[in-house]
């Protein structure tokens, strides 16, 4: 893969979006944010790619990835209105179909090819499927990270404006009611990644988003969670409590130990 491949992706890209875009001022605000966290995870992918990857193309490759990663969000927004797969389609998949339907990497190598599409198929299932090479898995761990590292940046700036202002999509239609589910709780305590299926309220699905902590993977995702201090400023969207306090101290000291402060 070379410099080239990816100049011409990001102007594929960026048409592709543009091709979804609408007048509706709901419907573009979900479009949007979308294309700005493509752009984010592609940052935060680089930087990480850079810290733990050999080769210019391995780095190039990784961007290639996070450039890709969330193609299938546009075409299931178009068809659907919602981000939320388990009422609509499975984005991860869609976004692999898309690529290979619109036959965007024919140009690179086979191995490439398969690469990335195995990795945009599988950047948002629940676990990394036991199928996949090391290779692949290298690269699946890495995109997983990245784009995790941009939601908490994503939900941090949307909880910060009023309600009416937020992209809709994006909170996947969960209500800010009062309280929030020890079940999820316990998973920081039991340092384990909740599951969506549990999660009843906003409250709720913040929580979850704070355990996908246990679900990162490379020193350096640590150090930029740690350094942009997601852990801090995403507790302070949650109803402020001993309970949240002690969750926030202890995702805190998983984040220090681990990016190896
Ligand atoms: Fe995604």
């Amino acid at each position: 893969m070379t410099k080239q491949d990816i100049i011409n992706f990001k102007k594929w890209f960026s048409d592709f979006c543009l091709s979804y875009h609408v007048d509706n001022i709901e419907d573009q605000r979900n479009i949007t944010l979308k294309e700005k966290h493509t752009k984010q995870v592609c940052a935060n992918m680089v930087e990480i790619a850079q810290a733990h990857l050999g080769s210019d193309n391995e780095v190039l490759l990784a961007e290639a990835i996070a450039l890709f990663h969330d193609t299938g969000r546009f075409p299931q927004y178009a068809k659907y209105k919602t981000f939320k797969d388990a009422v609509s389609i499975n984005h991860g998949l869609l976004g692999a179909e898309t690529l290979l339907s619109q036959q965007i990497l024919t140009n690179l190598p086979a191995q490439e090819q398969h690469l990335i599409l195995q990795c945009v198929k599988y950047h948002n299932a629940y676990k990394i499927p036991h199928s996949q090479t090391d290779e692949t898995v290298i690269f699946l761990k890495m995109i997983r990270d990245a784009d995790k590292l941009d939601i908490w940046e994503v939900f941090i700036e949307l909880f910060s404006l009023p309600p009416q202002e937020r992209a809709s999509a994006a909170t996947l239609g969960f209500l800010d009611t009062a309280g929030y589910s020890d079940r999820l709780i316990k998973c920081i305590y039991d340092n384990t990644m909740g599951n969506l299926k549990d999660v009843k309220s906003l409250n709720d699905y913040k929580i979850l988003l704070l355990s996908w902590i246990f679900d990162i993977n490379y020193e350096k995702s640590f150090s930029l969670i740690g350094g942009r201090d997601y852990i801090a400023r995403f507790s302070e969207f949650l109803p402020q409590n001993d309970e949240i306090r002690q969750i926030t101290a202890e995702l805190a000291t998983y984040v220090s130990k681990m990016a190896g402060a």
